[in-house]
């Protein structure tokens, strides 16, 4: 049986920066409350590119990094919750095409909000390993800004726009250990877009004027469950791989929140060095979250060939899960 492997990691970010001093202009909010509450002060926006673009321009870089050719890639997943279109077509078919992949492949989305990337792990390995696929590009697209409500405080100052992307293939040597993805829809209601599905129809009028097309949250109650469930995820992950914390090279959790991020790391005892953040300047982007820090990690050095990373994620449904892999780009 074939072992996969992360083969590659590519990211792109919209050159428009949205500050905090910006934000208190749109909102009644503080550079200072958003950065004590959430380590973040600055996110980027994207004015005139739409997901399927920003996926595009991260797919592109995972490719030519992978050094491979775009014929040789049989498959393309995205995950986004801000796709080009609510229902069809997917978000990786227009990627596919915007990109040249060749005529025929398999391409799909999925939706497991700020998870979504440990979910593509997932299924890519499974692919992989199965032998159904050689190359699978995945992909985490998000053009939140379409979905979030700028006239909301509580929640217009946590979210930005960016992708990332990587291609999984065969390779003995580094592989991607393990996989553990998990949700809970009781807690669906917490986190939600509640608008334009078959709920809130959008042929309603009623979903525009109570603003139900844009992200809603009950922030503290996601904190509180978030600290939880991650640590105990992080924790599960570690002592069926029999792997301890210090052995782990680079440790990616989402980029949600600074206070989330330093709490988990504090239970489990990682350090500054071996902690990639990336919140600070891009917000929680979803689904693109872990690989545009995966790219940072990959881009200033300190992700080399072999290095062993634990990435964690949660996210909106509940959804949740982690990855254990060992890194096999040059
Ligand atoms: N600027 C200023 N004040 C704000 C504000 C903002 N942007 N947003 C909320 N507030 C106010 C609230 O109205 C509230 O005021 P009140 O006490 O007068 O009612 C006060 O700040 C405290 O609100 P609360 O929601 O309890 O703050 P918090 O400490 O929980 O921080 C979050 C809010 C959203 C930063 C925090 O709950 C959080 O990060 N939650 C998790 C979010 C997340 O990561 N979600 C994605 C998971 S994938």
């Amino acid at each position: 049986m074939p072992k996969a492997s992360m083969l590659s990691i590519g990211a792109y970010a919209p050159p428009k920066i949205l500050t905090n001093a910006d934000l208190e202009k749109l909102v009644d909010t503080s550079d200072e409350w958003i950065l004590k509450r959430t380590g973040i002060k600055e996110r980027r926006i994207a004015e005139n590119e739409v997901t399927s673009e920003l996926g595009a321009k991260a797919a592109e870089q995972a490719i030519l990094r992978a050094g491979i050719q775009k014929e040789q890639i049989d498959a393309i997943i995205c995950a986004s919750i801000s796709p080009d279109f609510f229902c069809m077509p997917s978000t990786a078919t227009a990627i596919a095409h915007r990109i040249g992949l060749k005529s025929g492949i398999t391409a799909f989305d999925i939706s497991a909000a700020c998870t979504g990337f440990i979910y593509l792990l997932e299924l890519a390995k499974s692919l992989v390993e199965s032998g159904a696929k050689k190359y699978v590009l995945i992909v985490g697209a998000e053009k939140l800004s379409s979905i979030i409500d700028y006239t909301d405080r509580s929640t217009c100052v946590l979210f930005g726009d960016g992708a990332g992307a990587a291609v999984i293939g065969a390779n003995e040597e580094n592989e991607i250990i393990d996989v553990h993805t998990a949700s809970d829809g009781k807690y669906g209601d917490l986190l939600i877009t509640p608008g334009c599905g078959s709920v809130y129809p959008s042929s309603d009028p009623l979903t525009f004027e109570k603003r139900l097309n844009y992200l809603h949250m009950s922030g503290n109650e996601v904190f509180k469950i978030a600290v939880q469930t991650l640590t105990r995820d992080v924790v599960e992950i570690m002592q069926k791989n029999k792997i301890s914390s210090e052995q782990i090279d680079l440790f990616i959790p989402h980029q949600a929140n600074l206070r989330i991020i330093d709490a988990v790391k504090q239970r489990l005892n990682f350090t500054s060095e071996q902690c990639v953040l990336t919140v600070d300047k891009y917000g929680n982007t979803s689904s693109a979250s872990i690989p545009m820090a995966i790219n940072e990690a990959y881009e200033s050095g300190k992700l080399k060939n072999g290095s062993l990373m634990l990435l964690d994620a949660f996210g909106g449904g509940f959804t949740w899960g982690s990855a254990l892999l060992k890194f096999g780009g040059k």
